[in-house]
């Protein structure tokens, strides 16, 4: 089953955008295998927009840029696959990409023979350019060819959250889907998007996981999507936890082969990622913050070892103390139980909490934890 839980891999659009080669390419395969992202189940690594040329070939394929991969595609993705990875590339449902490249519409299988002949093992698949109809059908026609190949391809549906995707996105073979508009390298950004996902993450399951969208965490405003000097580390560590609470797929978007210490350390915690990769894959229950506080963001969620995952998010630009009373998740204060709460930054036991759990949680910042329920 492809997709079981969150996919996991390496973008390149956030920070190359059109700068991409086979050189920058390969340098990030040997990156993800030297900095331990691939150990850490950072599989996929995929190229996005801007990778073909203008022109399709007389028989109508798709053509890797002579200068941008002068070796063609197929060595790129040997040598992905050397290093054991999966490939990803990208097409779109339209005419054109969205970088204006040629689109999919009308070639879907002929794209899908030239993908699998390529060694693919993900496909990003995008909206642009397209004419009026219903996405559904452009998305399971581009499924249906990818089927036809008989090779397994991840297929990335990316229509940003339109025409409801979540409600269609597992029922055309989507292994994920973009339900967002594109991120960008600011908080706000970060805030807006996820929160657009809140009440749709029921859908989100093994097999389909809604795509809040790529990872900006360690872009410091480098790259395309970069704005001044981007987010602070704070603030990545609350959309990295975040995505993974969500269980969002994390692709990330930023240079790995020059990755700041916080950003590894940020990527590579075991703890967020087993949430993320939780093997039953349940959405968080919210919890309303009882403090008028209304936009940040209280979950709790149960995991497949018969623990939870508590987070808490605050999105102000001041320190607040977040709370998680038990009655809000329907224990009772009278029933005898309350959680043995572990810090999963800091590792740090925090004991038996009663009745409600509270804690500290600096300006634009996130606290985890982990929770056993035990008898008082
Ligand atoms: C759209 C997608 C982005 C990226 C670009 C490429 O905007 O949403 O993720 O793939 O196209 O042009």
């Amino acid at each position: 089953m492809l997709a079981h839980k969150p996919p996991m891999g390496w973008n390149s659009w956030n920070t190359f955008t059109k700068n991409i080669d086979e050189k920058m390419i390969m340098d990030t395969a040997d990156a993800m295998v030297e900095t331990g992202l691939r150990d850490a189940g950072y599989e996929y690594l995929t190229i996005d927009d801007c990778w073909s040329e203008m022109e399709r070939d007389g028989n109508g394929m798709l053509v890797a840029d002579r200068e941008k991969f002068p070796h063609g595609m197929k060595y790129v993705a040997d040598y992905v696959h050397s290093k054991g990875l999966k490939f990803g590339m990208y097409a779109c449902s339209g005419a054109k990409t969205c970088a204006g490249y040629p689109g999919s519409f009308g070639h879907e299988f002929k794209d899908a023979e030239y993908f699998a002949g390529v060694g693919i093992d993900l496909l990003k698949y995008d909206n642009c350019y397209h004419p009026s109809s219903p996405d559904m059908l452009r998305y399971n026609r581009m499924s249906l060819a990818l089927k036809a190949t008989g090779r397994e391809i991840l297929f990335s549906a990316c229509n940003w959250g339109r025409e409801s995707v979540w409600t269609w996105a597992r029922s055309v073979g989507a292994h994920m889907y973009r339900s967002t508009g594109d991120i960008t390298d600011k908080f706000e950004s970060i805030r807006r998007l996820s929160e657009s996902q809140l009440e749709n993450l029921p859908m989100s399951a093994p097999g389909c996981y809604n795509d809040i969208d790529m990872l900006v965490a360690g872009l410091y405003g480098k790259g395309n999507i970069g704005f001044g000097s981007g987010c602070t580390d704070a603030q990545y560590r609350y959309h990295f936890a975040l995505w993974c609470m969500l269980m969002s797929p994390l692709m990330i978007g930023c240079d790995i082969r020059n990755m700041s210490e916080e950003t590894k350390k940020l990527l590579l915690n075991k703890e967020l990622i087993a949430i993320n990769q939780d093997e039953e894959g349940r959405p968080p229950i919210f919890v309303s913050a009882n403090n008028g506080l209304k936009d940040s963001i209280i979950c709790f969620r149960h995991l497949a070892d018969g623990e939870f995952a508590i987070a808490f998010f605050n999105p102000y630009d001041r320190d607040q103390t977040m709370m998680l009373p038990y009655v809000e998740i329907g224990l009772d204060p009278l029933c005898g139980y309350g959680f043995r709460v572990r810090d999963i930054f800091t590792g740090e036991s925090l004991g038996v909490k009663r009745d409600y759990f509270e804690a500290k949680v600096p300006a634009t910042d996130c606290r985890v934890f982990r929770a056993k329920i035990v008898k008082i």
